[in-house]
């Protein structure tokens, strides 16, 4: 592994936030109305035969623990009722938890004082729903600018910052329209640009294109994740539908009854499921179309400058027992490919440039790349596949043997395969 290379992991990658957590949840807890409730109060019809824990109301949220790193992608997906929105409206205390820690940016939303949580709302945190309630008699521009409207900035900026946003998410057109005029996934729009407009650094997202039909929900996946890649904004995204899940989420948090089952990247999900309930879960899912080059890319064994000596790389490709590297460019872009052979001819012929001694032949994807598209383009050539950032810089590789691996599906062809499926995992 060569230490440039390193930094393409990313924080979440490598199992936890490095720097300050956006989001720090320890042990919360959400008991629904008082005891004595709907449930208790029957209770009393049966002479009280039933014992405590029967009557003891169950936890919509039980002991859920998470930490968000800025920036993160970070989705809680369960089945209706799991508890989803219980925890998203606890992170802005809509619904107050009935115990445990919550933290954003290091301070402790539990004991902030009335004015400083609306602060907390207005500004830092904003919150996306399903269904936008969209103001019918007011322009598109005024309803993306709604967050600003409550904090009472003036018209100027406001219609400025509407404007931005109404751009951002490809409605650029509209901001003088009335919310009657868009078709449904356009509203939806209105609702992300409203969240964009009101520059909060955390967006909690409930389900917000479960009403969508598939191509526009698909669509709305896209742009968020573009959106997301340029504005790098915190999100806490809640789905019940692990294909959307595994697309979007950096990370995700599984939850059943309440509580915690899983927490992870879509790959640690897909090859060490935590218990059998999400092994059930997840055979549904089409590994090929969510789990991606980035997801599964490898540090390449030896990478190569253009400056570099062709003696040198040979050197360094014989140790590993390689036949061709990726040459790159000041950039950090692919120049092209070097072999063996050719560096071996130029050795002592004092034709040294590195840079002539490259060929195209070579295939690189962006990270973002399923590996459904992928598959035709590995094993072709003397180095795995290339994958690049959005600025086209080499940031790791698809050996063919990494993708089969990523691409079998544990314990599917041998049942009593616990012990297969480890062995998937560290593939
Ligand atoms: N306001 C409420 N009062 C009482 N029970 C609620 C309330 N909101 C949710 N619940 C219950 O809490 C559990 C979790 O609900 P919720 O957080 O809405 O789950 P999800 O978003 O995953 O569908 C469910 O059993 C639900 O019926
Ligand atoms: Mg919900």
């Amino acid at each position: 592994m060569t230490t440039q290379l390193r930094g393409a992991q990313t924080a979440a990658q490598n199992g936890g936030p490095a720097a300050e957590p956006a989001i720090q949840v320890t042990g919360l807890t959400k008991i629904y109305g008082p005891r004595g409730g709907a449930a208790s109060k029957s209770s009393g019809w049966f002479g009280g035969k039933k014992s405590e824990a029967e009557n003891k109301p169950k936890a919509a949220a039980d002991d859920v623990s998470f930490s968000v790193a800025p920036g993160e992608f970070f989705v809680i997906m369960g089945l209706s009722g799991s508890g989803k929105s219980t925890v998203l409206r606890m992170l802005n205390r809509l619904v107050e938890p009935t115990s445990g820690e919550l933290l954003i940016g290091g301070r402790d939303v539990s004991t902030m004082p009335e004015g400083e949580l609306r602060e907390l709302r207005n500004r830092k945190i904003n919150m996306v729903f399903q269904h936008f309630a969209l103001f019918p008699h007011r322009t598109v521009r005024e309803n993306a600018a709604y967050a600003l409207h409550v904090r009472n900035e003036g018209a100027a900026a406001r219609a400025e910052r509407a404007d931005w946003a109404l751009q951002t998410v490809g409605l650029g057109e509209w901001g003088d329209a009335l919310p009657r005029e868009l078709s449904g996934g356009m509203r939806q729009r209105v609702g992300l640009a409203r969240a964009l407009a009101s520059d909060a650094d955390i967006l909690l997202m409930d389900e917000p294109f479960s009403a969508l039909d598939p191509l526009i929900r698909r669509d709305m996946q896209d742009l968020l994740m573009t959106l997301q890649r340029d504005l790098r904004r915190t999100v806490v995204f809640v789905t019940h539908d692990l294909n959307e899940a595994m697309r979007m989420g950096d990370r995700i948090m599984i939850m059943r009854n309440g509580r915690v089952v899983q927490l992870g990247t879509a790959q640690e999900i897909l090859n060490t499921p935590a218990d059998d309930y999400v092994a059930e879960f997840i055979s549904d899912v089409d590994r090929s179309r969510v789990l991606t080059a980035g997801t599964i890319m490898q540090a390449p064994l030896v990478t190569a400058t253009e400056h570099d000596d062709p003696e040198d790389v040979l050197r360094r490709l014989s140790n590993v027992e390689g036949v061709g590297a990726y040459v790159l460019n000041d950039e950090g872009g692919i120049a092209g490919v070097t072999r063996v052979d050719l560096l071996a001819a130029a050795v002592g012929q004092h034709r040294t440039a590195l840079g002539q001694l490259v060929t195209n032949e070579y295939r690189a994807v962006d990270a973002d790349t399923p590996l459904a598209d992928i598959c035709a383009l590995v094993g072709r050539n003397s180095v795995p596949l290339g994958v690049t950032d959005a600025d086209g810089r080499l940031v790791g590789v698809v050996p063919r043997a990494t993708l089969l691996a990523a691409l079998a599906t544990p314990g599917k062809d041998d049942s009593s395969a616990d012990g297969a499926r480890k062995d998937n995992g560290n593939a």
